[in-house]
């Protein structure tokens, strides 16, 4: 049975900075995020958007009706949470209407979990291929003002349906994942923001790739050859291309595999790192903007999430895949609000303040269709 993507939506808070300004305001020159680390942007999210506004909003543009009442499983993958207990799938859940005989939970692996999801989907279809899974990559990257990783935060959600028949791309047999004990960025529950061995995380992210993929050449037989496009996780997109870069032997595939690796940056150098989501970013901005791609061509994933878990696998075009897909997407993150360095350390690191109750005071108006509207006695209540 085929399995796969069968809608993929997208969604980004409203505000934007550019990081030539942010460079600027910390002494540093603006090519350091331009050139040495292929950014340009980074979403901004308010106090009043959350992984559970954020995701119900990329889920919202692709569901119908129909599907609502056919998924049967909710999977969220995040590592920014906003709450220890609560799954946020259970109140996606609630706020897209639907119906209520499914599972709904939240998958936790630092940039890895919604991939984990993914293949959580995958199997539940091959168990019952006339059910729908919603799999939602949410999560806002914040590293706090001044840091090292301040240049590659970001904000934002990934939701894909996953189905029997797909209408995108169906997911191929060949996944093989590594598992390593380590801390290269993690974040203790008494801690804010995460904590960074920023050298060593990209060392571990290039020889997770390296290591994992020898294991996937001799496991599957496939080399980088068989493949029209590599999407990889995105921190930033310059460790994406020394990732390309550490695996692509020959150089002609290096080149036409670059050629696509551009096309697969577009949307995550305006957005950001948004950590689980950033490799379905990825593969949003090569489908939309590539124009070399056709049904059929193969198309290899390498997930990694910090701590360490990653995974290789690889998905198939599917005919038609271009008629799901936006093609007015850049020019929507293009309409963004754009926000000085002042908005920007208010905005991003605003903190609800909550009463003596647990209930917030002076949240501001957020005008999206989804979002925090108030926090009442400690539980968050969403617009729906
Ligand atoms: P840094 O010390 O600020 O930067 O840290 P740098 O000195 O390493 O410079 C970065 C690049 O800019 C270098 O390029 C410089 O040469 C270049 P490279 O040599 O690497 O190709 N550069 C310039 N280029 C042009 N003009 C200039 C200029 N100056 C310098 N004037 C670091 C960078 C990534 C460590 C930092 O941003 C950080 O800590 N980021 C957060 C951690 C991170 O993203 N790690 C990535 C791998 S781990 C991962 O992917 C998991 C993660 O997503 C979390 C999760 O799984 O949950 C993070």
């Amino acid at each position: 049975m085929n399995i796969g993507i069968d809608k993929i939506g997208f969604a980004a808070p409203d505000f934007v900075l550019d990081l030539a300004d942010l460079a600027l305001a910390r002494n540093i020159d603006p090519n350091k995020y331009k050139i040495g680390l292929l950014q340009s942007e980074m979403a901004v999210a308010p106090v009043t958007q959350d992984i559970v506004s954020l995701g119900a909003q990329a889920a919202a543009a692709i569901l119908t009706e129909e599907d609502k009442q056919t998924i049967d499983m909710v999977i969220v993958g995040t590592e920014s949470s906003v709450d220890q207990s609560k799954a946020a799938a259970v109140s996606i859940h609630g706020l897209l209407g639907i119906q209520p005989f499914a599972r709904s939970i939240e998958m936790k692996e630092a940039c890895y979990g919604a991939t984990a999801g993914l293949s959580l989907a995958k199997s539940h279809i091959a168990q019952f291929p006339d059910s729908k899974v919603l799999v939602i990559a949410s999560d806002i990257a914040k590293y706090g003002l001044e840091s090292g990783g301040e240049p590659t935060q970001g904000a934002g959600a990934v939701a894909m349906l996953v189905t029997a028949n797909p209408r995108i791309m169906v997911l191929n047999n060949d996944n093989v994942c590594q598992t390593r004990d380590i801390y290269d960025f993690w974040r203790p529950n008494y801690d804010k923001y995460p904590r960074v061995d920023g050298r060593f995380s990209t060392i571990q992210y290039t020889d997770c790739l390296t290591t994992t993929f020898d294991y996937y050449q001799k496991k599957t037989g496939q080399s980088l050859e068989d493949f029209a496009a590599m999407c990889l996780h995105i921190p930033f997109s310059k460790q994406g291309l020394k990732g390309l870069q550490a695996i692509a032997k020959n150089e002609e595939t290096l080149n036409r595999l670059t050629e696509r690796f551009q096309e697969a940056i577009v949307y995550n150098k305006v957005v950001g790192n948004i950590y689980t989501g950033s490799i379905f970013l990825s593969l949003l901005s090569l489908l939309e903007n590539s124009r070399a791609l056709e049904a059929g061509d193969q198309i290899l994933f390498y997930s990694y999430g910090s701590g360490a878990v990653c995974e290789i696998f690889s998905g198939s075009l599917v005919e038609g895949y271009q008629k799901q897909l936006d093609q007015n997407r850049l020019e929507s993150l293009n309409q963004r609000t754009k926000i000085s360095m002042e908005e920007y350390e208010q905005i991003f690191f605003q903190e609800i303040n909550l009463d003596e109750t647990g209930t917030s005071v002076d949240l501001p108006e957020d005008p999206k269709p989804f979002a925090l509207i108030q926090v009442d006695k400690h539980k968050r209540i969403y617009r729906k």
